[in-house]
């Protein structure tokens, strides 16, 4: 398994761009299943999700073309509307062709994504909600079965604001005889990208951006060629890694209007941030002040940026009390810091972390994708050589991670399992 060994202490410093979003793209891949017609989105990022998305759409019976950045999906005929376990088990967001299947074939068989290192993650929102709109569904030997001929509309109120919930239901609902209405709907930025390509496939959406999706079913639809939006969490982890050596970054592409919540708190942390339409540029003071965290669903502070700002926090000056309110086991990444050195506390979903004067290198194992976001982070400021093991949970989720850094000044490479330097 590939490593990566990060000499710490360099002042990141340049510019580069950001790639497109992993958490818009794999609904929007999906959505290519809604029509018979190609769908072509652009900017879509390369990463070990996006081919493990591909892989079970092709499987499905998707037609899978792409040139560079550029995916064209065509879902004339689907051959097999099932996802079986072995695709599934390696990235949840699979359940995320339930949905699109059941509404342009009638049927579905998903095999429920397995637990998960950062909390059960169940999916019973997905199928109540499915369900509400006629399917018949059942579990069977941890495999969904649903069926419906025709979904028809109906006022669906999740119990809990779910992204990947949220996404499945519109794309079931797009096709659905009637009007389907998703209050508590979420309100990520991904949620509304998807909604927008669905707009230019030919659904009818109204209060996109907002908690009350209101959806009037169409016949058919037709296929769209779309720009997909760039990766906030990808911009805020670089954002992050800037801060904490003190350094001088720019991002382009950057999907400024989405940080908001994340900027307001690198500037708490003392930094002085300027936002173009699409550039941000942020400078990092000498030292970070500590700040508290709170995850909330979007516009709240998100959760996928929680391990990066306890690593912020972990060398800033005074103590920074971190709560996790989404995932009730997503502090994985804490131990893995206190072998840098870090001083953190935990009790429950509250992190309690003092700043040290400074994080030592050493061998630290990567548990979950943005939790090696964290230890990147904070291997950037550490001194001497951090190196994180299992760092396929990186390349799920980062383009070119370690080009990126490198561009800004960073001393980081990728080590096969036995230490040899590969790139
Ligand atoms: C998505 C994102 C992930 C992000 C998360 C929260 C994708 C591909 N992934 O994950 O990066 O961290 O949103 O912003 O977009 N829940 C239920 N029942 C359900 C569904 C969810 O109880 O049927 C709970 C979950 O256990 C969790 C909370 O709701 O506690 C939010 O989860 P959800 O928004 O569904 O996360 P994902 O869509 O899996």
């Amino acid at each position: 398994m590939a490593k990566l060994r990060i000499v710490g202490g360099k002042r990141l410093q340049g510019e580069i761009a950001c790639s497109g979003a992993k958490n818009a793209v794999l609904p929007m891949l999906c959505a290519a299943l809604l029509t018979a017609e190609p769908v072509t989105i652009t900017g879509v990022p390369a990463l070990n999700d996006v081919e493990t998305l591909l892989k079970l759409l092709a499987r499905i019976g998707v037609v899978v073309s792409r040139d560079g950045d550029t995916v064209t999906l065509c879902a004339a005929t689907i051959a097999a509307p099932v996802a079986p376990y072995e695709l599934v088990k390696t990235m949840r967001a699979s359940i995320l062709v339930l949905g699109p299947l059941l509404a342009r074939v009638g049927e579905a068989e998903v095999s429920l994504p397995g637990g998960c290192a950062i909390g059960a993650r169940p999916v019973d929102q997905h199928l109540k909600g499915l369900a509400a709109m006629g399917a018949k569904v059942h579990v069977v030997h941890g495999n969904i079965h649903a069926r419906a001929a025709r979904l028809t509309g109906a006022r669906i109120v999740p119990d809990v604001v779910t992204v990947t919930g949220t996404e499945n239901l519109l794309m079931a609902a797009v096709l659905a005889d009637g009007v389907t209405v998703i209050e508590n709907a979420a309100r990520e930025p991904e949620v509304a990208d998807l909604a927008n390509l669905l707009v230019a496939m030919g659904a009818r959406i109204s209060g996109i951006g907002s908690d009350t999706l209101v959806v009037e079913g169409v016949e058919r639809l037709h296929g769209a060629t779309y720009r997909v939006m760039s990766d906030r969490i990808e911009a805020g982890t670089y954002l992050c890694a800037a801060a904490i050596t003190g350094g001088e970054i720019v991002l382009r592409d950057a999907p400024v209007a989405a940080l908001d919540a994340v900027v307001a708190k690198l500037r708490e942390a003392g930094c002085a941030i300027r936002c173009g339409e699409n550039w941000i540029a942020l400078t990092a003071p000498a030292r970070l002040k500590a700040v508290d965290i709170r995850t909330a669903p979007y516009p709240g502070f998100p959760t996928d940026m929680q391990a990066q700002f306890m690593a912020l926090d972990t060398v800033a000056q005074g103590s920074g009390v971190i709560r996790e309110t989404i995932f009730e086991n997503r502090f994985m990444h804490a131990v893995e810091l206190q072998r840098l050195g870090a001083n953190i506390h935990i009790d429950g979903a509250t992190a309690v972390v003092t700043g040290v004067d400074r994080l030592e290198g050493a061998e630290v194992m990567a548990t979950d994708l943005r939790a090696s976001a964290g230890l990147v982070v904070a291997g950037l400021v550490a001194e001497g050589e951090t190196v994180i093991d299992r760092i396929y949970h990186l390349d799920r989720g980062y383009e070119r991670l370690e080009t990126k850094l490198r561009a800004l000044g960073a001393k980081v490479a990728r080590l096969t399992e036995d230490g040899r330097e590969i790139g």
